[in-house]
């Protein structure tokens, strides 16, 4: 099987039952939300933006969200032991819950779902306060993550009923450039792809408009497929990967090895000038994978003319690829977490549309030479 890309017209092919207006928020559970919050703001650009926990009534948790532009990153933490986020962080470390979406009817797309066949997370509830109303609803994907639907056109308060405003006038270090979540890719263990391949079409509606077999994706010592599921008007794309037996444990294993479950792998975010974006992501701590400095000769004989100059995506180690629409820039970060798992992709679309196929060989040979050095390839 080769690559085949064709965008957009598989989107109207996408059976859109289930209209989706956009990613609404990203939940991470995390083992210390007021040190993730102030690591989002100061490492990655985000502003202080709304709390719940003690002060607001809430007993159990501590939920900081931070926002960039259209990014919203909920970092939730338990106030005491035996709690389902507690249980969760013991069991899989830091990492992605929650991928919300945003609905104009949250009890209509759980419905749906539940008809074609998902677990249900939460039914839908409508909470309320001075600010309007919020309903939601939530449905289990892959592993323990869920995606909750959030219906918000009755709301006019900062985030959700239950938060409150967070605001910081002291500190509020810049943004970076960073705009909205491109897609987000979930590994899932041997075998189970094509179940998750078919859960996106059955439930939510979404067509595959893109496949990676281990031909694609190989290395010496590793290999593996995906499969990107896209919905309908085309704001949510999901690659789904699993493992493929190579000579070595893939990157795959090891993050099912260490989230000890199907999980978020890695969320890419979109900026509009990724050498500056990445420049100051540096300045400020943020890791990237680097690849040999060899790419760099190559790099104008595969992609071609590029607006860039070659010097400063060079400097930084940001990769270039081309297809047939255009071309994009991308760069992944080491993950962000003490266990092996989640990072970020940061990536700039100039055309193309595609997930930097081009690139997977040295980007995957830059992992190999991470896993080596925790031991884990
Ligand atoms: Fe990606």
């Amino acid at each position: 099987m080769s690559t085949t890309l064709e965008l957009p017209k598989l989107y109207s092919e996408a059976k859109d039952f289930m209209p989706l207006n956009g990613t609404d928020y990203l939940e991470l559970y995390v083992s210390n939300s007021k040190q993730a919050a102030h690591f989002y703001k100061t490492a990655f650009g985000f502003q202080s933006y709304a709390y719940s926990g003690l002060e607001t009534g809430n007993r159990d948790y501590e939920s900081y969200v931070v926002i960039q532009d259209k990014i919203k990153l909920v970092l939730t933490s338990p106030l005491k032991s035996g709690t389902e986020v507690g249980k969760h962080i013991d069991k899989h470390g830091d990492g992605v819950k929650v991928i919300a979406l945003w609905v104009d009817d949250a009890t209509l797309a759980y419905n749906n779902a539940m008809e074609r066949g998902a677990r249900s997370y939460l039914k839908p509830i409508t909470e309320e306060d001075e600010n309007g109303k919020v309903v939601r609803s939530g449905i289990y994907t892959y592993g323990e993550t869920v995606h909750i639907f959030v219906e918000r056109k009755a709301y006019n308060g900062v985030f959700l009923p239950g938060y409150k405003s967070w605001e910081t006038p002291h500190f509020n270090p810049a943004p970076v450039g960073l705009k909205f979540v491109d897609h987000m890719v979930g590994n899932v263990p041997l075998g189970e792809m094509n179940q998750w391949v078919q859960f996106y079409e059955d439930v939510m509606g979404f067509a595959n408009i893109l496949s990676f077999d281990d031909n694609d994706i190989s290395t010496e010592y590793t290999a593996l497929m995906s499969k990107v599921m896209s919905n309908g008007n085309g704001r949510i794309k999901f690659p789904i990967n699993e493992p493929a037996e190579g000579k070595k444990k893939s990157q795959v294993d090891e993050y099912l090895d260490f989230y000890e479950a199907g999980g978020v792998q890695h969320i890419a975010v979109a900026t509009d000038d990724i050498i500056s974006t990445v420049r100051q992501l540096k300045s400020r701590g943020i890791e990237f994978l680097r690849v040999p400095d060899t790419y760099y000769d190559a790099v104008t004989d595969r992609v071609g003319k590029i607006d860039e100059d070659i010097a400063p995506l060079r400097e930084l180690g940001i990769l270039v690829d081309r297809d047939d629409e255009g071309y994009l820039l991308q760069i992944f970060t080491k993950p962000v977490e003490p266990r092996p798992t989640m990072f970020f992709e940061i990536i700039q679309r100039k055309g193309a549309q595609s997930f930097g196929k081009g690139n997977f060989k040295a980007l995957f040979e830059a992992i190999e030479r991470e896993q080596e050095l925790r031991g884990t390839l």
